[in-house]
């Protein structure tokens, strides 16, 4: 029985058999770990309770993935969602994994006769048993399979049945180690002409200590030190190339931006397939009394994609659970402290952009919104970017509404067509 759905319509994954009843020779494990079940004594450390960035992590996942499916369903292919780090699908406090957010934002989705799928693996023997079982009833449902052994079998089978599917991966490992740059990069190589979109754990603490356990404070020359002595090998394999060692060693960078630069020159890789490629920090939130400090990010989750639509929705998820991380550095303080890394762009400069690309070719707002968003991810939300260009026209007059696309006085609409210039008998908006 393949483990993959079904190659002829992936929309429908193959019946499986449920693990019920697997002896521990099935599964490699020890008779300690087959006791592995939902209380936080019988699970993996990681896997005890929940932690707050995790929580972070959670609701970006679960919210994108339900705006996605509401769009990429359009496309009329079938769509398979790819969690090829999945885990047991549960914590021990009780709260869900990432394949039951995953599943429950499918049993949600409007469903538009597209077949939709998620293929799951995990190479730890017992996540993959206790998973398979939580996963009971959406296997039912023909929405999940049995999870596969590991990442690259889980990439394999996603890249031989979803040929001319929609993909989309969610890469959450522990560390980065797992995260071959050429066994990624055959997700950024498929053909272009179908829709892949891709959501990577990129921990730059794990790639401190892989790459010689510097820390957050080492002088230059320490970190070269540092970085000399280790094996950069599984480093260099993660990052596609040795390009991160001057950037870690540069003097002239302090630990911020040393951790900016990393991510971003990461990122410069996996931008050379993806046009709109982005970073999400996701930090701890600061308990001490007092100004909170900016501290290096707990993950980055990168994101790649080449829908400028998928960069809006991604865009306000992303910004919405961020949001308490970054209102602490303006709560009850008299004045912002948002580290100048995060400082917003001014909305006088987010208007002059949007005045910029719409001069000389009137556009609807959603055409602005993909124009604009993609320039300043991460920093204003879609109600945001609204109220910017109602200001526009109607405060303003530096926009102008096409008066036979405006359907109610002093209301835009997503069809108005709006431009720098004033439209014949258009009386101003
Ligand atoms: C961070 S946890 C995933 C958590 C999960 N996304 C969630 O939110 O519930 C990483 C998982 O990857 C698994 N893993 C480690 N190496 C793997 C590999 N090469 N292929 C697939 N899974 C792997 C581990 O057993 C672990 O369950």
């Amino acid at each position: 029985m393949s483990p993959c759905p079904d190659a002829d319509n992936p929309g429908r994954v193959s019946p499986v058999v449920l693990a019920r009843g697997l002896s521990t020779e099935d599964v490699g494990m020890s008779q300690n770990q087959r006791a592995y079940g939902t209380r936080a004594d019988e699970v993996h450390p990681f896997f005890r309770a929940k932690r707050e960035w995790s929580r972070v992590k959670d609701r970006i996942v679960g919210s994108y993935i339900a705006c996605y499916l509401k769009t990429v369903q359009h496309r009329g292919r079938p769509i398979i969602i790819v969690d090829a780090f999945a885990g047991p699908g549960s914590f021990g406090d009780g709260s869900e994994g990432s394949p039951l957010i995953v599943c429950g934002a499918i049993g949600k989705a409007p469903k538009r006769g597209v077949g939709i799928a998620c293929l799951f693996s995990d190479s730890h023997p017992a996540h993959r048993a206790a998973l398979e079982e939580r996963l009971s009833d959406y296997v039912k449902q023909g929405i999940a399979g049995k999870p596969l052994s590991d990442f690259s079998e889980a990439l394999s089978c996603a890249l031989q049945v979803g040929k001319g599917a929609t993909l989309f991966f969610y890469l959450d490992p522990y560390g980065i180690k797992d995260l071959d740059f050429d066994t990624v990069k055959q997700i950024y190589e498929r053909d272009t002409s179908q829709s892949t979109e891709v959501l990577i754990n990129f921990n730059f603490k794990t790639f401190m200590r892989m790459s010689g356990n510097w820390s957050y404070t080492d002088s230059a020359d320490d970190v070269a030190r540092k970085v000399k002595e280790s094996k950069i090998e599984t480093v260099n394999s993660v990052m596609g190339g040795d390009y991160w060692i001057e950037l870690v060693t540069n003097p002239r960078l302090d630990k911020t931006q040393r951790e900016d630069a990393v991510v971003g020159a990461y990122m410069d890789r996996v931008r050379a397939f993806f046009q709109y490629t982005y970073a999400i920090p996701v930090k701890e939130m600061d308990d001490g009394a007092g100004v909170p400090s900016d501290d290096l990010a707990k993950y980055h989750l990168i994101f790649g994609t080449r829908s400028a639509r998928a960069v809006l929705y991604m865009n306000d998820v992303a910004n919405i659970a961020l949001e308490p991380y970054f209102n602490q550095f303006k709560d009850g303080l008299l004045f912002s402290m948002t580290p100048r890394r995060y400082e917003p762009t001014s909305m006088e400069d987010v208007k002059s952009a949007i005045l910029r690309v719409v001069n000389g070719r009137a556009m609807t707002r959603p055409q602005i919104y993909e124009a604009i968003v993609p320039g300043f991810f991460l920093q204003y939300r879609s109600k945001d970017y609204r109220a910017m260009i109602d200001g526009l026209v109607f405060k303003e007059n530096r926009l102008f509404a096409d008066p036979r696309t405006v359907k109610r006085k002093n209301k835009l609409n997503n069809e108005t067509l709006l431009s720098t210039k004033p439209w014949p008998g258009g009386g101003g908006r």
